[in-house]
């Protein structure tokens, strides 16, 4: 029997029960379908076919936009259905280096057996490659230059080289692709060089219109107490309100589904089959204000927004 390469037999070991298999899913439409009944998640189609177009063309996709728009979430789902596995997932720091994210050296075992492939533990990067799986780098801003470099590189040569192993690794299939995530507003962190977005297709992610919103807080808020159209349009109304006007936090679609769905917990704690304007008060004061000076402003904004409803 053909013995297998030890890197792939190691990465098959960790990593194959993690990210399955499944059917790829490549046509938009049917893709659009699936992430709503699967996912629970809308997008828009065009996102869809960009980033499907994108990889169609070798090219790494960075969904770029404000905190909570579904950027994470979002890639990987759809770097699910362009594979069938599921992808791995790299959360970005300033102290990455390749050997973090591509493989290390047990340094015990280095020393007594050498840098061989015995002592070599594969990582995140060459994990997926050897999968043929998606690769989904979120806050890439909050990297170094360096490592920004190095995943060009990987993403326009579609290889990988361990030196100490005298080895290059290359993807074998078109199911190794990347998604950057980041978000522009978020302070702390660096610019991404010119090379770095020259390569990249960027697809904006923006909140989502008023409709759509509604669509997904419906979707997502679970079950039990329900939620009136009346405290719907209410939520929509203030976390528009809240976006406009607030300077230290704009809440996100993420913070909408949130709020509902504590608002919901709590009334049901609360013993109510329907939401009230006492436990979407609560909630929200817990959910979208972050600081003690925040509070006044959600109150604020939200008896002004229940005055226009019909209570
Ligand atoms: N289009 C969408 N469809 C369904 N849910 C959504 C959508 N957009 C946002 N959400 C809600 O937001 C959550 C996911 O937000 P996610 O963390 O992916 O956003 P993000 O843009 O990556 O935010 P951050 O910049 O903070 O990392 C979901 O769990 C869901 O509740
Ligand atoms: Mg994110």
């Amino acid at each position: 029997m053909e013995s297998r390469d030890p890197i792939v037999e190691k990465v098959y070991q960790t990593y194959l029960d993690l990210v399955g298999k499944g059917k790829p899913v490549r046509d938009p439409r049917e893709a659009v379908r699936i992430l709503e009944d699967r996912y629970k998640l809308i997008v828009d189609e065009r996102v869809v076919a960009l980033t499907f177009a994108a990889f169609m063309n070798g090219r790494p996709v960075l969904f770029e936009g404000p905190p909570g728009t579904g950027k994470t979430e979002i890639g990987e789902a759809i770097l699910e259905l362009w594979s069938g596995r599921k992808p791995l997932v790299l959360p970005c720091s300033d102290n990455y280096d390749e050997y973090k994210v591509i493989g290390d050296f047990h340094p015990l075992m280095a020393m007594k057996k050498g840098f061989n492939e015995e002592s070599f533990t594969p990582r995140t990067i060459l994990a997926a490659m050897i999968l043929d799986t998606g690769l989904l780098v979120d806050e890439i801003r909050r990297s170094n230059e360096e490592f920004q470099n190095l995943l060009l590189d990987i993403s326009d040569k579609r290889r990988v080289i361990v030196p100490e192993l005298r080895r290059v690794f290359r993807a074998r299939g078109s199911g190794f692709q990347i998604i950057f995530t980041s978000n522009p507003e978020d302070i702390a962190q660096n610019d991404l060089s010119d090379a770095f977005l020259r390569r990249v297709v960027r697809v904006k992610f923006t909140y989502p219109p008023r409709e759509v919103e509604a669509r997904i807080i419906r979707l997502r808020s679970g079950d039990g107490p329900s939620l009136s159209r009346s405290v719907e349009s209410l939520i929509l109304e203030v976390i528009n309100e809240l976006r406009r006007t607030s300077i230290t936090h704009k809440p996100g679609t993420a913070e909408a589904v949130l709020w509902a769905r504590m608002a919901k917990s709590i009334a049901r704690l609360n013993g109510r089959s329907v939401v009230s304007l006492e436990d979407l008060a609560e909630a929200a004061l817990s959910v979208l204000a972050k600081r003690i000076e925040d509070e006044e402003t959600v109150l604020k904004v939200l008896r002004g927004a229940a005055s226009l409803e019909a209570y």
